[in-house]
């Protein structure tokens, strides 16, 4: 065994534990109190009947001590008004502007903004989920575009996809309310800068489910958007979570979903630019093709713009440390006898999929060290696509030594007989991720 995630049932676990506390999402609606009016529409009870707020009261930032010292009777969010919360209209009007801001979305034309107008019309965000988005807008700024730049893409690529109106609308919502599952996780754990501990990351990767068990129990909710939502980190290669899903299986709303919001990831890391197709090509079999497609041609015409500051001499360095990771890693393989290559197949897997994220857009892992030399003298293009593949392949290098502790956290060990070649490998993809 060898696994970057919990299984499904201990992610359920995690999600229902987030849900069942919610002390973080009480937090955010206490710290929104203090910004703006938020009034108890009714009173609000514990599980053991005991009134902790009457109804009409102004919520403060003082009563998050009253209201986490009980189990609620109810979530939160249906006991209370956000004075100034978005309705429908002014949620969708925010949507339309995020797609103003996109100046590649042009290329579909100039009625495009008007079409998404008018296919978001008709689209009727719950009450007690539009609170959720007000929070989320106050609370989590980051978050809130991130959603938003996501329905945009997304809604590009359902009509490309011809997907019928009512579809469209299902899409826009689970993009919207893709990531409502991250409210009832700490803040900090979304901090870029932090190095998260593998308990912590396990909080994380619970939010598909967080957000599915939230949006279940919201009956005016069209069917499939929960479904959605619960699926938007699978993959169709089956390398997603948190059911590991294959195609087949992955609905059409969340394939198109899944690329939406890697991209809009991208764009809010890297600003809309070639990278983002690199990283498309480098998990092509993760991915919608047709939306894929899509994206491509989103991007084709971007200005390329290599930073000021872009050091080539590292990103060659960089290259080389990655071309020895997999020589050297195919030695140790090499020195194996049977038994052991068994017993470490699932590594052996992990960087064959590795390797093809390199081959896939044309590279060769071996003489990744050459590339620049091919490259020339700084030719953009090549520069990004390559920085794009350093910093991706570093990221999954991350993951795997992050699933190799896991593994011997859970009792799995490697072979004695190559036991200090694999730790020397491993030191070595450490220090070169970083960790
Ligand atoms: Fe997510
Ligand atoms: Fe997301």
């Amino acid at each position: 065994m060898h696994a970057q995630y919990q299984t499904a049932t201990e992610q359920l676990a995690e999600a229902q534990q987030a849900l069942g506390d919610s002390t973080v999402f009480i937090r955010s609606v206490t710290e929104l109190a203090d910004k703006r009016e938020v009034f108890a529409s009714e009173d609000i009870f514990s599980r053991g009947k005991i009134k902790l707020v009457n109804r009409g009261v102004k919520l403060t930032g003082q009563f998050y001590e009253r209201l986490v010292a009980h189990k609620l009777l109810k979530p939160i969010e249906q006991s209370i008004e956000i004075a100034g919360a978005p309705e429908s209209s002014r949620i969708i009007a925010l949507v339309l502007d995020e797609a103003r801001k996109i100046p590649s979305l042009q290329l579909f034309g100039d009625g495009l903004i008007e079409q998404l107008g008018g296919l978001l019309s008709g689209v009727k965000i719950p009450e007690q989920l539009a609170v959720k988005i007000s929070i989320m807008q106050e609370e989590r700024p980051r978050l809130f575009t991130h959603s938003l730049l996501a329905a945009v893409i997304s809604m590009v690529l359902g009509i490309r996809g011809k997907l019928a109106p009512r579809e469209l609308q299902k899409l826009v919502l689970s993009s919207l309310l893709h990531d409502i599952g991250e409210l009832y996780i700490d803040p900090k754990l979304f901090d870029k800068q932090r190095c998260l501990s593998i308990d912590e990351r396990q909080h994380v990767y619970a939010h598909p489910i967080t957000g599915f068990l939230v949006l279940r129990e919201c009956s005016t909710l069209p069917r499939g958007v929960a479904e959605a939502v619960l699926q938007h980190h699978e993959r169709l290669d089956g390398s997603g979570y948190p059911y590991r899903l294959s195609a087949e299986n992955i609905s059409r709303i969340s394939r198109y979903l899944a690329v939406a919001e890697v991209t809009s990831s991208l764009i809010e890391k890297h600003g809309a630019d070639k990278r983002i197709g690199m990283k498309f090509r480098m998990n092509i079999k993760k991915y919608d093709p047709e939306a894929v497609t899509t994206i491509f041609r989103l991007l084709e015409n971007c200005e390329i713009d290599v930073a000021q500051d872009f050091d080539e001499s590292r990103l060659a360095a960089r290259l080389g440390q990655l071309g020895r990771l997999f020589t050297e890693w195919d030695a140790l393989l090499a020195s194996c006898s049977p038994a052991e290559a068994t017993e470490i197949r699932s590594i052996a897997r992990r960087l064959d999929g590795l390797r093809m994220m390199v081959l896939e857009p044309g590279y060769d892992q071996h003489h990744l060290n050459d590339l620049m030399d091919i490259a020339g003298e700084m030719d953009p293009d090549v520069c990004i696509e390559l920085t794009a593949l350093q910093d991706e392949l570093t990221w999954h290098f991350g993951a795997l030594c992050r699933g190799v502790e896991r593994d011997q956290r859970a009792g799995v060990h490697i072979p004695e007989g190559i036991r200090s070649g694999f730790d020397a490998w491993l030191s070595q993809v450490r220090e070169f991720v970083g960790e």
